[in-house]
């Protein structure tokens, strides 16, 4: 089955198949064909160029005019999979308590594991896919989720069970990582470490053994997981094959990301603090810093210094942090909208950041992530706009026509 796009006003984030990420001065660039074609053969991008070059062979034809065409965001940090809701929380914000008042009354992280632990896995599952779907509709391709709301034996096992079903029932590629040390349970509050041999000893081996995760994170952060910890964790994993994803310097910098460089983590996560000692670290490794804006946005926090990092030479990626306590929202359209209006990220930079960044941030930049041939066909056409500028810019409005995951429109 061959579908060709023809006339498209602008086809966005070209490019050859080697590149696997972009860095300090090269995310200001964007490459794009205008007045394109696109043909996509079954689940994979075959060809493109411009229009003088357009092929007639096909079985389906899509007029494109007036629209642009990008692949689909790739959001590399959620916690889609959860239970209930925190909206409580959300109005004790809004009347003076801040997010560590709540975490230390009992709230927070502990809120949200008391009630997965007491829903099933059906109804955890059928709550989840609903968010899902959600995101899909508002272009993501593919999505990172992560456990840690479970924080005993069988809710992290059930958790991570839900997210290889969505895996198996759904063609957006998705990547599991099991995040145990998310939050000391009230019972090891004064026992950090039997905590964590737990994690070790029992939940680790359990995981591979069903083949459950990916990745491994670790909420690295004062009154959380210590440096020593998070290492714990982080060379705990690599015996089993999971490569380090760490939540860190979300509130405080105290040198954690130094210690995920030195473990070779793919990306950290939040940096809404930085330090120049932590950018000086970054540069030089492969480990991509991730910023997560709607976070801040919701509990009214730093954004990450985007700009900084950037002139530094620094890559950056963008994810949405979809969870029930500081993100209730997995919409990427509004996560680069945000980094341009907050962080002052161009359109430019933040597509790069959202598209071919966040795969980069995931594994799978190889076949995700830009328009390459040979990549799968995970595309998005906007309506009809006056240019590219417009995606952030019209930060409230559906720009979206239609969602193509694995070569299929989502109904
Ligand atoms: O990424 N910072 C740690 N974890 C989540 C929020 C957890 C929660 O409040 O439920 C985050 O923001
Ligand atoms: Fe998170």
């Amino acid at each position: 089955m061959k579908i060709l796009f023809t006339n498209i006003k602008e086809l966005l984030q070209v490019r050859e198949g080697n590149i696997l990420k972009v860095s300090g001065a090269e995310m200001a660039e964007l490459p794009s064909i205008k007045n394109a074609y696109l043909l996509v053969e079954n689940d994979t991008i075959i060809d493109y160029g411009t229009m003088e070059n357009c092929p007639i062979d096909s079985d389906e034809v899509i007029d494109a005019s007036g629209k642009i065409i990008l692949p689909t965001w790739c959001d590399s940090h959620t916690h889609i999979v959860y239970a209930g809701n925190r909206e409580q929380e959300f109005v004790d914000r809004i009347n003076g308590l801040s997010y560590e008042e709540i975490a230390n009354r009992g709230g927070g992280i502990l809120n949200s594991a008391k009630k997965l632990n007491e829903t099933s896995e059906e109804e955890l599952y059928q709550q989840s896919k609903k968010r899902l779907e959600e995101v899909m509709m508002q272009g993501t391709g593919a999505v990172e989720i992560k456990s840690g709301y479970g924080l005993t034996v069988d809710g992290e096992l059930k958790m991570l069970r839900v997210i290889k079903r969505l895996a198996e029932s759904y063609p957006v590629k998705i990547k599991a990582t099991f995040l145990g040390a998310h939050a000391f349970p009230k019972e090891f509050k004064e026992n950090h470490q039997a905590y964590i041999d737990l994690i070790i000893n029992e939940m680790l081996p359990k995981i591979a053994k069903e083949n459950l995760a990916d990745y491994i994170d670790a909420f690295l952060e004062t009154g959380y997981f210590s440096v020593e910890e998070t290492e714990q964790i982080m060379l705990a994993g690599k015996q089993y094959g999971l490569v380090p994803k760490i939540h860190v310097n979300q509130f405080t910098a105290i040198n954690g990301i130094e210690t995920c460089v030195k473990h070779n983590a793919l990306t950290v996560d939040h940096l809404e603090i930085v330090t120049d000692d932590d950018i000086a670290v970054l540069k030089n490794s492969t480990t991509m810093p991730v910023a997560l804006p709607s976070c801040s946005y919701f509990i009214s926090i730093p954004y990450t210094p985007a700009r900084k990092m950037i002139s530094a030479g620094l890559p950056l990626a963008l994810a949405s942090d979809f969870n029930p306590g500081t993100t209730p929202s997995g919409n990427m359209n509004f996560v680069v909208a945000t980094a341009c209006i907050k962080m002052k990220m161009t359109p430019e930079e933040a597509i790069n950041a959202a598209t071919i960044n966040g795969a980069y941030a995931m594994g799978i930049s190889e076949t995700h992530g830009s328009i390459t041939k040979g990549k799968k066909a995970n595309l998005i056409m906007t309506k009809e706009l006056n240019s590219y500028y417009e995606i952030p810019y019209r930060f409230g409005s559906n720009l979206i026509d239609k969602v193509m995951i694995n070569g299929r429109f989502l109904k």
